[in-house]
């Protein structure tokens, strides 16, 4: 990004920052939204490893976590988030075996690999020449037969393509809700040539 793309990414950064502290997002953890995150947690059910290590990107308040199941477990779970606001409020929550960091996307560098990498809702905001760089980066960061999980407010063919180009497809729907044009469409991914595996580990754990 140049500088002037770094000055605009800083001001959208406050702004989140203005936003969470008002309670702007609290909206996130209505029945509205909660197709959208079951969805998400019906693939890292059955797609996902079990006791899986998870990296939430711009997990907002850690509202995904709020939503997993109680019985459900996970080694190691990281969210970062470029709002500092938010990952203070996440990190009060007090999730086990979780940490919340107040990262970038754009300059983020995973210190270890895992088994699930989600992008809820999140993609989108990634500056346009820097998507390709931050997913390519997520990748090599995914552990073999790991998935990775995004969804993508309504139609975003042009985002989709980053997706289908450099991984392969497991899974894909469009959630509907009561309201016509509030919907996501939700996808899931694994490495190129590891459909295969965690396909049959799917039907064997059935
Ligand atoms: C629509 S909210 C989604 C929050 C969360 N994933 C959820 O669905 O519950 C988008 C989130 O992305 C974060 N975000 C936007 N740009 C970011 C960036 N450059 N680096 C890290 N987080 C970012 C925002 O702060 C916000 O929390």
């Amino acid at each position: 990004m140049n500088i002037i793309d770094r000055f605009h990414n800083w001001r959208r950064k406050l702004r989140w920052n203005k936003q969470y502290r008002r309670g702007r997002w609290e909206s996130l953890k209505t029945g509205k939204e909660l197709t959208r995150y079951t969805t998400i947690i019906r693939y890292l059910t059955d797609y996902g490893k079990q006791n899986p290590s998870i990296l939430d990107i711009g997990c907002g308040e850690g509202v995904l976590n709020e939503k997993l199941p109680k019985d459900y477990t996970y080694s190691y779970f990281l969210g970062i988030d470029f709002s500092k606001v938010s990952i203070e409020k996440a990190i009060l929550k007090n999730f086990p075996n979780a940490e919340f960091q107040c990262r970038d996307i754009h300059n983020f560098n995973p210190e270890r690999k895992f088994d699930v990498i989600v992008f809820n809702e999140v993609f989108y905001y990634i500056h346009e020449k820097e998507r390709m760089n931050v997913l390519q980066k997520m990748i090599s960061h995914l552990e073999d037969n790991g998935i990775i999980i995004a969804s993508i407010y309504r139609e975003a063919p042009h985002l989709w393509k980053f997706f289908d180009d450099t991984l392969e497809n497991i899974n894909f729907v469009t959630v509907r809700t009561e309201e016509e044009l509030r919907y996501w469409q939700i996808g899931v991914y694994c490495k190129k040539g590891c459909k295969e595996n965690i396909t049959q580990m799917v039907g064997s754990s059935q």
